[in-house]
C-alpha cells in the first residue's frame, strides 16, 4: 500500500477500505507516515467526506490505537457522557453526583478546555487542593469505594486522536463530520463504558454552527457506538447563548455547586435532568428516559447529588468547604459590574463571543499549554427572553486587573443584542436520538 494511492483516491471521492484506514492510522501514529501526508489525506476528507463504514474503520483504527480502560472489574453497567462543547457548560460538574448517586458507576475521564470552551477538568481544579491526575489503579479503586472518579485523560489513550487532532487544529480540518465523529466515538470506546450518552451542542457557540450538521454528526456518532455492541444515545442541545449564568472556572463551580443545592439556573438544571434520565435509563435502573429524569430530580431535591459531589471532592484531595463557602473557591481582585445602555427585551447573546472574552481574561487557552486562571470569567445577569431596564446589571466581569477587564467591556457589552418587543425564551433541547 502507498500513502499516496491513498490520498488519490479519497482526493477523487473513493471509499477506502477498512485494511487502508488502518494502515494509514497505524502508520501515522508510528511516525512511517509524514505529517504532510496525512495533513492532506485529512483536507481530502474534508471536501470529499466519508462513507458511514469508512467512519466506523476510522473509528475503531483510532480506538484500538492505544491503551483501553477496562472497566469490568467495577460491577453494574457503566455509563460515560460526552458534550461536544459549550460556553459555560459545567453539566458533568452537576449530572455526574446526581448519577452516581443514583447507583450508576461513573468513571469519567474528561478533558481539558481549548478555544472559547471550557473543559471540566480545568473546572474541577478551580477547586482548592482537587487532583486529576489519578493513576488507573486508584481511579478504579475509587470508583469501586464510592461510585465516581473523575480524572483527565491518559496520553496512553487513543494516541491516533492526539496526533491527528493536533494535525487539524493546524491545518484547518477541525470541523469535518466523519473526523470529529471518529475522534469522539474512539475515545468514548477506549475509556470502556458500556454506554454513552452524547450532548451535541448547536449553534454560535458550538462546534458545529449548523443544526443540520449536528444532527448528521449524532447520527453518525449514535450509529458507529451502537455498532460496537456498545449503547449510545444522543440529544441536540442549544448554544445559542451561554449555559447558566456563569463563564470561566470558579464561577462555573459555584454555579454547579449551586445547581446541585436546586438553586441552579433553570436551562442548567433541564439539561442535567434529561442527561441524567437518558443515562439512568441506559444503566437499566429505569424502564424510560423519562422515569431516570424522576429519578434524578428526587436525587437532586433530597441532597444526594450534592452529599456525593462532597465524597468525590474528598476522594481527590479537594476542599470540600466550597460546597458551605464558595467563597473558597479562587476569586478574582476586581469585578466590574457592566449596566444596560438601554431598555428592552435580550433577543440574542454572541455566545462565541462570550466564551472568548472569556478566554482573554484567562479562562481559556488558545494552546495546550496556557496557563488557566480559575478566578476570572462572566457572569451573565440576563439571558435571551429576559426583560431589562436601563442601568440595570446586564453582566459582571471577573478579572486579574482593572486594565484587563477595561480591554473587553465594550466586545461583551456589543454580545448583548435588544429587541423592542417581548423575545421568546429559546427551546433547550431539540431532539433526542
Ligand atoms: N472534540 C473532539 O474530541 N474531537 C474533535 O474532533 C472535535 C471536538
Amino acid at each position: 500500500m502507498r500513502v499516496y494511492d491513498l490520498i488519490w483516491k479519497k482526493r477523487e471521492g473513493g471509499e477506502l477500505t477498512a485494511a487502508e484506514i488502518a494502515f494509514l492510522i497505524s502508520g501515522f501514529v508510528n511516525g512511517e507516515i509524514p505529517d504532510y501526508q496525512m495533513s492532506a489525506w485529512c483536507m481530502a476528507v474534508f471536501f470529499r467526506g466519508m462513507t458511514f463504514e469508512e467512519c466506523a474503520a476510522l473509528t475503531l483504527a483510532m480506538a484500538d490505537s492505544g491503551e483501553k480502560i477496562d472497566l469490568t472489574e467495577i460491577p453494574g453497567i457503566k455509563v460515560d457522557k460526552h458534550s461536544t462543547g459549550g460556553v459555560g457548560d459545567k453539566t458533568s460538574l452537576v449530572l455526574l453526583p446526581l448519577v452516581a448517586a443514583a447507583g450508576v458507576p461513573v468513571a469519567k475521564m474528561s478533558g481539558r478546555g481549548l478555544g472559547h470552551t471550557g473543559g471540566t477538568i480545568d473546572k474541577l481544579e478551580s477547586i482548592p487542593g482537587f487532583r486529576t491526575e489519578l493513576d488507573r489503579d486508584q481511579f478504579l479503586k475509587q470508583v469501586s469505594r464510592i461510585g465516581i472518579a473523575l480524572m483527565g485523560q491518559t496520553k496512553t489513550l487513543v494516541p491516533a486522536d492526539k496526533k491527528l487532532y493536533a494535525l487539524r487544529d493546524l491545518t484547518a480540518t477541525v470541523e469535518s463530520i466523519p473526523l470529529i465523529a471518529a475522534s469522539i466515538v474512539s475515545k468514548k470506546l477506549a475509556a470502556g463504558a458500556d454506554a454513552v450518552v452524547l450532548d451535541v451542542k448547536y449553534g454560535d457557540g458550538a462546534l458545529m454552527r449548523d443544526y443540520g450538521d449536528a444532527l448528521k454528526l449524532a447520527r453518525t456518532m449514535v450509529e458507529i457506538g451502537n455498532r460496537t455492541g456498545r449503547r449510545f444515545k444522543a440529544i441536540l442541545s442549544n448554544m445559542d447563548q451561554p449555559l447558566g449564568m456563569a463563564i470561566g472556572n470558579s464561577l462555573e463551580v459555584a454555579e454547579a455547586i449551586a445547581t446541585l443545592k436546586g438553586e441552579g439556573p433553570s436551562d442548567l438544571t433541564e439539561l442535567c435532568m434529561t442527561l441524567g434520565g437518558l443515562m439512568v435509563f441506559l444503566a437499566g435502573i429505569c424502564e424510560t428516559p423519562e422515569a431516570g429524569k424522576g429519578i434524578i430530580w428526587k436525587i437532586l431535591t433530597s441532597g444526594a447529588g450534592l452529599a456525593k459531589f462532597k465524597e468525590l471532592i474528598e476522594a481527590q484531595g479537594g476542599n470540600p468547604g466550597v460546597l458551605e463557602d464558595p467563597g473558597m473557591l479562587p476569586t478574582a481582585p476586581v469585578v466590574e459590574r457592566i449596566a444596560a445602555p438601554r431598555s428592552g427585551w435580550i433577543e440574542r447573546l454572541e455566545c462565541r463571543a462570550l466564551g472568548l472574552a472569556a478566554m482573554e481574561l484567562g479562562a481559556g487557552r488558545t494552546l495546550l499549554d496556557d496557563v488557566i486562571r480559575p478566578e476570572v470569567g462572566l457572569k451573565i445577569h440576563a439571558k435571551v427572553g429576559a426583560y431589562v431596564e436601563k442601568g440595570a446589571i446586564l453582566v459582571e466581569i471577573h478579572a486579574r486587573s482593572a486594565d484587563d477587564a477595561g480591554k473587553v467591556i465594550p466586545r461583551v457589552l456589543n454580545c448583548f443584542r435588544f429587541s423592542e418587543e417581548p423575545v421568546k425564551e429559546p427551546i433547550l433541547i431539540n431532539e433526542s436520538l
